[in-house]
């Protein structure tokens, strides 16, 4: 076989550390002006070149397909125009090398359809936190399928999106030793690129937290679309995310979003005065709400999470704390309304395997939040957040959760759609707007109780009839 040279442009340091690492997934982090566009393209080609397989097939994307265009179209033809025989079709933005068949084409995620039902070898997403999710699930990930592809997520950040989803998933892979993951990130202080005076005047026509993200690649810049982002304005303004000491004279509260084979989400937190102080904050995903019935000997019976919120030091019980009136144990466990559903396979309802556990420290009595619309419920969030403080380390995830809470992007009306996007945000979302529905049934201060005849009064004990709360018979 001829051999065929081609010089191509040296590679910078850092660029040349990721084209190292490159693996079956990869995710790069890196600053504006980094080089990214560059290193994917030699990239394509190379891999393309190196392919021994019948036809191989790359793809470049980027957010939109003009986008891909003045990116990275002048580049590939640049690349390419001392190669023999290379086929450059204009239209399609597509080059063809007839030595093995290879093509690379470039697209965008905003007509990512014109791509289903290809395969490919592996693909670029270029500026993924720019470009709509939806591209890579329905097109590029099954395209990749069949020749088992590789893909690179590159790009900087905005806020705690998709792409910042991606990027923990593959830290965490990485860090649990998988090989088929490489996770990279290059900030412009590290990597010397830019010249420290260019960073300086860069520094002065920005806000800080756009610096911070784009040259510094940090993900906490506010989140387009979000919900609370007055709220933790006011939050941080107020420094109500800082150490906070659990409160044995208080007693606390749990609020769960629970998924099904989902990941579940847990705030416990205590209603203090006008104050509510969150406390703590569990997040996992495959994990059971309760042991088996009769479990085998050997069994483990702590990981499941009736095990683990009674294994917490706090106190869940009021009549614990208060003089108690009643001899019933009265805590306060805020759940969705799909605690009611059955289970398929045993029957019973999660809501009645919590309640009636053969063991007695695993049981528990859910307060059930009525399903309602969502909008009602952010709207009471929102209040909640006004009156919250949180634990600055033992919420954190929690915290990372509600600030990225937001409206879905609808990319072909370019505008926020009135619902919320579900990703990896929700469940401690979901989660914070059960335990503001759950508290809004309660007075804020004890000395206003609903009048005994109001039409409110009457609605609240009916409710408490029905979740299975008792009613209110004491005050703390
Ligand atoms: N290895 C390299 N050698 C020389 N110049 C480079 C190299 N890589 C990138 N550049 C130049 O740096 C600039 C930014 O590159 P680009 O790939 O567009 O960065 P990014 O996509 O990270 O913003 C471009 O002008 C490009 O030509
Ligand atoms: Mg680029």
């Amino acid at each position: 076989m001829p051999t065929l040279t081609v010089q191509l442009p040296d590679l910078r340091r850092d660029q040349w550390t990721l084209f190292q690492a490159f693996t079956r997934w990869n995710v790069w982090v890196c600053h504006r002006r980094f080089g990214k566009t560059m290193l994917c393209l030699y990239l394509l080609l190379l891999e393309a070149f190196r392919n021994r397989q019948a036809r191989p097939r790359y793809a470049y994307v980027a957010p939109l397909y003009r986008q891909a265009k003045a990116i990275a179209w002048d580049t590939l033809k640049y690349f390419v125009q001392y190669i023999p025989g290379t086929k450059v079709n204009e239209q399609e933005l597509r080059v063809d090398f007839p030595q093995n068949g290879a093509r690379i084409q470039l697209l965008g995620a905003d007509s990512p359809d014109t791509l289903r039902g290809l395969y490919l070898d592996g693909a670029v997403l270029d500026e993924y936190a720019q470009m709509q999710p939806r591209a890579w699930r329905e097109v590029i990930r099954p395209a990749l399928a069949d020749r088992t592809g590789w893909a690179i997520w590159i790009g900087t950040p905005n806020g705690r999106n998709h792409f910042y989803d991606v990027a923990m998933r593959a830290q965490g892979r990485q860090a649990a030793g998988d090989t088929s993951y490489s996770y990279r990130i290059f900030r412009a202080s590290e990597t010397g690129i830019l010249s420290a005076a260019e960073l300086a005047s860069a520094r002065e026509t920005m806000q800080d937290f756009e610096y911070q993200q784009e040259f510094e690649c940090s993900w906490t810049a506010p989140v387009p679309g979000s919900y609370y982002q007055e709220e933790f304005a006011a939050i941080e303004r107020q420094g109500r995310v800082r150490p906070l000491v659990y409160d044995p004279y208080y007693p606390t509260c749990t609020a769960w979003d629970l998924g099904i084979n989902d990941t579940n989400a847990i705030w416990y937190f205590q209603p203090k005065g006008n104050e509510v102080h969150f406390i703590d904050y569990d997040e996992g995903s495959s994990t059971p709400l309760a042991p088996p019935d009769y479990p085998q000997p050997g069994a483990d019976l702590d990981n499941n999470w009736l095990a683990i919120v009674r294994s917490k030091p706090y106190i869940y019980d009021y009549s614990r704390l208060a003089e108690p009136r009643s001899r019933e144990p009265y805590e306060q466990h805020f759940g969705p309304h799909d605690l009611g559903e059955r289970e398929y396979g045993s029957g019973k309802t999660r809501y009645g395997i919590a309640l009636y556990h053969p063991m007695e420290r695993y049981r528990l009595r859910f307060t059930v939040i009525p399903r309602g619309p969502i909008q009602d419920g952010i709207a009471v969030a929102r209040r909640l957040l006004s009156r919250a403080v949180f634990d600055e380390e033992r919420c954190a995830r929690g915290l990372d959760a509600l600030r990225a809470y937001r409206r879905e992007w609808n990319e072909t009306s370019q505008a926020f759609a009135d619902h919320p996007y579900h990703n990896w945000a929700s469940n401690g979302s979901d989660a914070f707007r059960y335990a503001a529905i759950g508290l809004e049934g309660e007075p804020a201060t004890p000395e206003h109780p609903l009048p005994g005849n109001s039409f409110l009064w009457a609605r609240e004990q009916a409710k408490r009839a029905r979740t299975g709360r008792p009613l209110r018979t004491f005050r703390l």
